[in-house]
């Protein structure tokens, strides 16, 4: 695993966005596993104004986003829908037909639903570069602590600890979903590259056990440990616990020297 070590949030977006630029510009047609949340919101700043000042072009891109909240309409403001049409969809030229979120509607066959979401990946040919975020809990996606590591995508229960860290995106008093419809972590480390984003000191405890704690159910993101082309982009309160920090850096600056390749 590649751990890269910014100074702020902002460097967070900023190398993110560089990533993802360089993989459309390789590959016009790159397949996007896409996040929700505040640490990504940077990466969509710098992803819009890129394609506003240099033309970056997503016409041809495909994306598919990790989940979406159970009962939540794709015009509710609080749905994952809504987020990725208000910050990214509408500012950039995505092409609506490649876009796919899952769809919080009840029904009665989740399982039905959520296999015809893994077929559409694989129709598209699988992704090519997963965006994620972490919850202070360890999950990615919404793969909340014991999940299991071959999971798939499908219905799954919120932890507590999620629907109070949520709460502060709904208006108050309103229902929180206890529910989402959320891909697996054997869905995410399907794709071919991820890239896992963390800022701030509450994700430090979590982002250590990622990196250096145990492969573990508790832990959904240390699954990622298992995956051949894992990139860590984190500021220095997420590093906060990290124990190799020093190493880290090192291999950041051997890998510019001699496979700068992997940070295109
Ligand atoms: P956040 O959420 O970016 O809003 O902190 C991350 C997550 O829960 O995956």
């Amino acid at each position: 695993m590649l751990v890269v070590l910014t100074e702020n949030s902002k460097e967070v977006g900023c190398e993110a966005a560089r990533i993802v630029a360089s993989s459309l510009r390789a590959n016009p047609k790159t397949v996007l596993g896409l996040a929700t949340g505040s640490t990504p919101l940077g990466m969509y700043e710098e992803l819009i104004s890129l394609h506003k000042s240099t033309g970056l072009d997503f016409s041809q891109a495909t994306s598919f986003n990790l989940d979406e909240y159970l009962g939540l309409a794709p015009d509710n403001p609080q749905s994952f829908h809504y987020f990725m049409h208000s910050n990214f969809f509408s500012k950039v030229n995505f092409a609506a037909p490649n876009i796919h979120i899952p769809d919080g509607a009840f029904r009665k066959d989740y399982s039905a639903y959520c296999e015809q979401f893994e077929r559409s990946i694989k129709s598209a040919g699988g992704i090519d570069l997963q965006i994620l975020g972490i919850g202070r809990n360890g999950h990615i996606g919404f793969n909340e602590p014991n999940s299991s590591l071959a999971s798939r995508t499908r219905l799954k229960e919120l932890t507590q600890e999620t629907i109070e860290d949520n709460k502060r995106f709904f208006p108050q008093g309103a229902e929180i979903p206890e529910c989402a419809i959320t891909m697996g972590i054997g869905t995410i480390l399907d794709a071919r590259r991820i890239l896992i984003l963390a800022t701030g000191k509450s994700k430090a405890a979590a982002v250590a056990k990622a990196i250096e704690g145990p492969i573990s159910s508790s832990v959904s993101a240390s699954a990622l440990q298992l995956h051949p082309d894992v990139t860590f982009i984190i500021d220095e309160d997420a590093a906060y616990a990290l124990t190799q920090r020093d190493y880290y850096r090192r291999v950041l600056e051997l890998t510019k020297k001699y496979t700068p390749e992997k940070l295109t």
